[in-house]
């Protein structure tokens, strides 16, 4: 990692640090994180996040020591080390939540990613039952497009996650260095991604966090997707809020419903994050930009989406569709499962018309025009009425040709019975 990332992943450690501390809100870090990037890029000098906090009031001179010190007892390879059965080779990646190492599994002689979790998460029960609960769910499914989960385990305070070690990169590096995909390469990335989902989907599992940072990608191109099955300490919501304190990101994701913090989230919220990710690749821009992450959730809620296609032109009308139904603020108007969103990727590849996307278009217009339409939703109908629709009129020919035949045969009839 360059020292820049590094500096990046501590400020995020930190950031989520002062949050958790109730020091202050997640929307004041996001500003100060926001404030730090703005003078790093700006400035000669590099301001770092604790600094800021303090010279803006948020934290005392003596919390930022201390506190200090606790973010950086959960970057050190201290914690890893300790795990019995695994060499740690070194620290690959640092997440707002946990450190991820590459290890040695001795016995088997294979190369694997462990992710350690910070020990105040193995404070909380509930958390710790459902992190076991969650990785053995996840440790059942086999799919080349995922992440395989290989343990979970407790060593000396600290809960990890063992799991198949991928040499590549995230859709989030990728992004962050190029801009964004072509459709073509975006739209491999997200059947991929769609497919590992199905596989999830059918076992009962929802992914909850898809993200550029969760779409692995080997050196061969093959998508792998990451933290499937691992348990949340927080509501969607909260953990939504928290991310105002990692260094890169704002909740740019996220579905309305897990915002409004609905109980029964189901896999149409994955089909709305892996399209908010489908945008951010084909476009270069998260679909929603704000300065605190509130905002960036109220116009997940509210705001209609800009067409994919009005901020790339050069995209197949068919891939807008298929964002814009994947991103419908209610659930019910999105894809009913990941089959259907792999049928229209599919479909688009052999530059055919995305016919579910299609036809959700016009059953969401029924929708809205029959319960009076509200204003979020009409963005959706103005896209129907302004896309040039080819109909599919075969339906109606077969009709006509057989009753042409019809005629025909009962005028034969009738002649010969004559
Ligand atoms: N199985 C793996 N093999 C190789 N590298 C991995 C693996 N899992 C994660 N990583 C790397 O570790 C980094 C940190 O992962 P982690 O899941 O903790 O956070 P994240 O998903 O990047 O971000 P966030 O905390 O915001 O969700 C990833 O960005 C990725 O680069
Ligand atoms: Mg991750």
């Amino acid at each position: 990692m360059d020292s820049n990332s590094t500096r990046h992943d501590e400020d995020s450690v930190f950031a989520r640090t002062v949050i958790d501390a109730k020091l202050a809100t997640a929307d004041e870090v996001a500003t100060c994180v926001a404030e730090v990037r703005r003078i790093n890029r700006e400035g000669s000098a590099v301001i770092r996040l604790a600094e800021l906090l303090v010279e803006q009031g948020y934290i005392t001179e003596s919390q930022r020591r201390r506190l200090s010190e606790d973010s950086r007892g959960d970057t050190t390879y201290r914690p890893a080390q300790q795990i019995p059965g695994f060499q740690i080779q070194g620290k690959i990646g640092q997440g707002a939540m946990a450190t991820v190492y590459k290890a040695k599994q001795i016995s088997l002689d294979r190369i694997v990613a462990i992710k350690v979790l910070p020990k105040r998460m193995g404070e909380n029960s509930e958390f710790v039952n459902r992190f076991y609960r969650e990785g053995r769910a996840a440790a059942k499914l086999n799919h080349v497009n995922i992440v395989q989960a290989i343990d979970v385990g407790e060593a000396g305070g600290y809960h990890y996650f063992v799991m198949e070690f991928i040499d590549g990169k995230t859709v989030w590096d990728d992004l962050r260095e190029r801009g964004n995909y072509n459709e073509k390469e975006a739209l491999d990335i997200v059947t991929q991604s769609a497919q590992a989902l199905q596989h999830a989907h059918e076992r009962g599992l929802i992914h909850r966090d898809i993200k550029p940072k969760n779409i692995m990608i080997t050196k061969t191109g093959v998508v792998k997707l990451a933290d499937l099955g691992l348990a949340r300490e927080m509501s969607d919501m909260e953990a939504a809020m928290a991310e105002a304190g990692r260094a890169y990101g704002t909740p740019y994701y996220i579905s309305p419903e897990q915002i409004r913090g609905e109980v029964n989230i189901d896999l149409r919220a994955d089909i709305y994050s892996l399209g908010a990710t489908f945008y951010h690749m084909v476009t270069g821009r998260v679909p929603f930009e704000g300065n605190t992450p509130s905002a960036v959730m109220h116009k997940h809620l509210k705001e209609p989406l800009v067409p994919p296609d009005h901020l790339n032109t050069t995209l197949s009308a068919g891939v807008g569709e298929v964002i814009e139904v994947m991103m419908a603020k209610k659930r019910e108007d999105r894809y009913i499962s990941t089959k259907d969103l792999i049928m229209d990727l599919d479909a688009i590849v052999r530059g055919e018309p995305p016919l579910i996307a299609r036809s959700k278009y016009d059953q969401n217009v029924l929708h809205e025009l029959a319960v009076g339409g509200e204003t979020i939703s009409m963005p959706a109908i103005e896209v129907v009425e302004t896309r040039e629709k080819e109909y599919n009129l075969w339906p109606v020919v077969g009709i006509l040709c057989f009753l042409l035949i019809l005629s025909i045969v009962i005028n034969i009839v009738m002649i010969l019975g004559d």
